[in-house]
């Protein structure tokens, strides 16, 4: 992507999260409007719609060309990434949004013929830009990342993964990740999968696994975690297909063989 085209973008978009957040603030403590989707556990409120819909009005008058694929559905059918793609979740941590009210994320990742260009993730209540461009970085608010440590190994690695991983689930044997818990130094679920990329970018957790991801979940994070020597593959170490769910393991390359290997060994 031309740089001066990539840079008006990811001000724009930049501009547009940072008021986005402003007013999930300002209309978080009028009624929500909870529903559920796919189970009773998927929640959706009025603000998830309102800000995806708010991020499609202003994308398609200002860039009419742009494709946009959103988790409420507001954005386009697509079936390939060619062109410039907009990959938005409005909010991710819903469940944190509706019962904590903070430690959750606006995500927006843009990507130019199926390569991610920007990532940007957004921690509302904390006030908190994690953003990256391809080739130039990533940041948290003003201050570079550093590139991940060489110093680890999986007995001393915080891995963020939630606990549906150690009961009886459809990819890896529950023994086999109970194993994997005690091997690790520590476990954390933060419930938002963006954030858990932003933490892996900046090193405060080593790695990131989940059962099951669309690509709204992971496409700023997937950039952002690159852009600090970061990889991200699914469990088996494919390739990510940004049209489709997956699961995902997002790691310190130091790590990602190891951790592939580990699950393998109760892979189903
Ligand atoms: C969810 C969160 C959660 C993850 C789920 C996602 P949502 O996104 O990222 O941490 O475990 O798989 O669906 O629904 O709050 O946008
Ligand atoms: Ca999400
Ligand atoms: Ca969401």
């Amino acid at each position: 992507m031309d740089e001066t085209i990539r840079n008006d973008i990811y001000d724009q978009a930049v501009q547009w999260v940072l008021e986005a957040g402003t007013i999930i603030k300002d209309e978080m403590n009028a009624p929500l409007d909870i529903e559920t989707k796919s189970n009773p556990n998927d929640l959706v409120t009025v603000l998830d719609k309102r800000i995806e819909a708010y991020f499609v009005k202003n994308i398609k008058e200002q860039y009419s060309n742009h494709l946009i694929v959103g988790e409420e559905g507001y954005g386009d059918s697509i079936t390939s990434l060619k062109g410039t793609v907009w990959i938005i979740d409005p909010i991710d941590g819903t469940m944190n949004f509706v019962h904590q009210k903070r430690n959750f994320a606006i995500s927006v990742g843009i990507y130019q013929d199926g390569v991610g260009e920007i990532g940007i993730i957004y921690d509302v209540m904390s006030d908190i830009l994690y953003h990256a461009k391809k080739g130039e970085g990533a940041y948290k608010n003003k201050e570079k990342l550093p590139q991940l440590t060489t110093d680890v190994k999986l007995t001393n690695a915080i891995i963020g993964m939630n606990h549906f991983w150690l009961c009886k689930n459809r990819l890896v044997d529950e023994t086999t990740t109970q194993d994997f818990v005690k091997e690790v130094r520590g476990t954390r679920s933060y419930g938002s999968a963006a954030l858990e990329f932003a933490y892996t970018a900046e090193g405060i957790e080593n790695g990131y696994l989940s059962l099951g991801l669309s690509p709204w979940d992971v496409a700023a994070g997937i950039v952002i975690v690159n852009e600090v020597g970061g990889v991200t593959t699914d469990i088996d170490g494919n390739k990510i297909n940004m049209l489709e769910k997956s699961s995902i393991l997002t790691c310190n390359p130091i790590l990602q063989d190891e951790i592939i290997s580990f699950l393998q060994r109760g892979r189903k």
